[in-house]
């Protein structure tokens, strides 16, 4: 073929033509990222508060991180777990250090972390009934969940949009209501294995767990021998403040599943079991051909790095102080269109009145990104390096956005 034979297609017709149809998205492509801020192909720059969905916690391209990407790419970047690799030992380390002493298995994805964390639930249950399976299998998980799109999770997932036409599901999974402690005793009995919920629900609107909720969780499964399963996923990695969002309640869980902002961009998920938990998993128990590369792991240990060395926890806790204030004046002053702000340090959400994708549309049309979530709720991720004046500056386009609509 010659290259005047070669047809230049847009990027909107490839995918209209050759991508799966499971998303419906806003016609902007991205070609650029750095820091806080996006370029589309058009040269249009955004500041990004999607942080592709909470993953991109250092921005883009954060100079240590690329450097370390780079390097790894020139070293070595997949080996299998057949054989050690030490950048996998040192993630493991540097995890253990902020989890409490146990073991870390790692993988791809939040959803592959759920279904691990299940996994590992099941293998409680067997060890509770005497090393009968079958018989102590259940567990219990918050209405409004959200724990990936995979079967174990999925099934944790009581939300129709995501069930619908998959079914049948995984069994063995009910649900209580969030924050009310009570509902969640009440389904516990002998099949019971473990309890399930994500310490601040991502995808459902931005619910926090309240701090008092989450110790009587813990009490729950101490008095009744369950696993305590922390889904931080969304809300961990530094997005509230602490590295875990459960640490403000002062709790430690059995066992914790994380991905998202872990890897800063790199595919990379982990869970991390405490206890009797952490020696579940015997040779064969479980697997994955990808988890925890060299290169994947590289680039989790730069996140670390920069995250420490950045005082990026404490960045979190302290700016959104002002950026939270001045969100809520945004409810006061614009009442008709804003309901309530949700959330802690840089996981927020924006109960709208109505239907966000108008609000989000608006946004995008003056420079901020953000996502929906669950019903009519606007969700705001800066990345944990975004600037104060970054910060303000997302108020000032919503702002100007509702004024624009009043
Ligand atoms: C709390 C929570 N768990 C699990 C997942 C699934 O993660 P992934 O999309 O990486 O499979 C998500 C994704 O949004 C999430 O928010």
């Amino acid at each position: 073929m010659t290259s005047a034979s070669i047809v230049r297609t847009s990027t909107a017709e490839l995918y209209d033509a050759h991508v799966m149809k499971n998303y419906a998205r806003p016609s902007l492509t991205l070609v650029r990222g750095r820091g806080a801020q996006v370029w589309d192909d058009a040269g249009n720059g955004y500041l990004d508060f999607t942080s592709g969905i909470a993953v991109s916690a250092l921005g883009h391209c954060h100079p240590h991180w690329v450097a370390a990407v780079q390097r790894q790419a020139g070293e070595l970047i997949h080996v299998s777990n057949l054989f050690r690799n030490p950048n996998q030992g040192e993630l493991a380390r540097r995890l253990v250090g902020y989890a409490g002493p146990g073991r870390v298995f790692f993988c791809n994805s939040g959803a592959e972390a759920d279904e691990g964390m299940i996994k590992l639930a099941r293998l409680h249950g067997v060890q509770k009934a005497g090393g009968e399976e079958g018989r102590c299998f259940k567990v219990i998980g918050a209405k409004q969940a959200f724990h990936g799109r995979m079967f174990g999770g999925m099934s944790a997932t009581p939300q129709e949009k995501i069930q619908k036409g998959f079914r049948p599901l995984v069994p063995g999974f009910a649900f209580g209501e969030l924050n009310n402690l009570e509902s969640f005793a009440a389904l516990v009995d002998d099949q019971t294995a473990a309890i399930l919920v994500e310490t601040i629900q991502g995808e459902s609107g931005i619910n926090p767990c309240t701090p008092e909720f989450l110790r009587g969780l813990r009490r729950l499964c101490d008095e009744r021998d369950l696993l305590l399963l922390i889904d931080e996923v969304q809300c961990g990695l530094g997005r509230t403040g602490k590295f875990y969002a459960f640490e403000h309640a002062g709790i430690r869980p059995d066992v914790i599943a994380m991905a998202k902002g872990l890897g800063g961009g790199m595919p990379i998920g982990a869970i991390w079991a405490g206890g009797r938990a952490a020696e579940l998993f015997q040779p064969g128990s479980h697997g994955t051909t990808f988890g925890g590369t060299p290169l994947a792991c590289a680039a989790a240990l730069a996140v670390l790095d920069v995250i420490e060395r950045e005082q990026l926890l404490a960045h979190v806790t302290r700016e959104s102080v002002a950026w939270h204030e001045a969100l809520g004046r945004l409810v006061q002053d614009f009442p008709q269109h804003l309901a309530a702000l949700r959330g802690r340090g840089f996981l927020v959400g924006v109960q709208m009145t109505g239907d966000p994708a108008p609000w989000l549309a608006a946004l995008r049309e003056r420079g901020l990104l953000a996502v929906s979530s669950g019903n009519n709720v606007i969700r705001l991720l800066p990345p944990l390096i975004a600037s104060a004046g970054e910060l303000a500056k997302s108020v000032e386009i919503f702002r100007a956005a509702l004024a624009a609509k009043t």
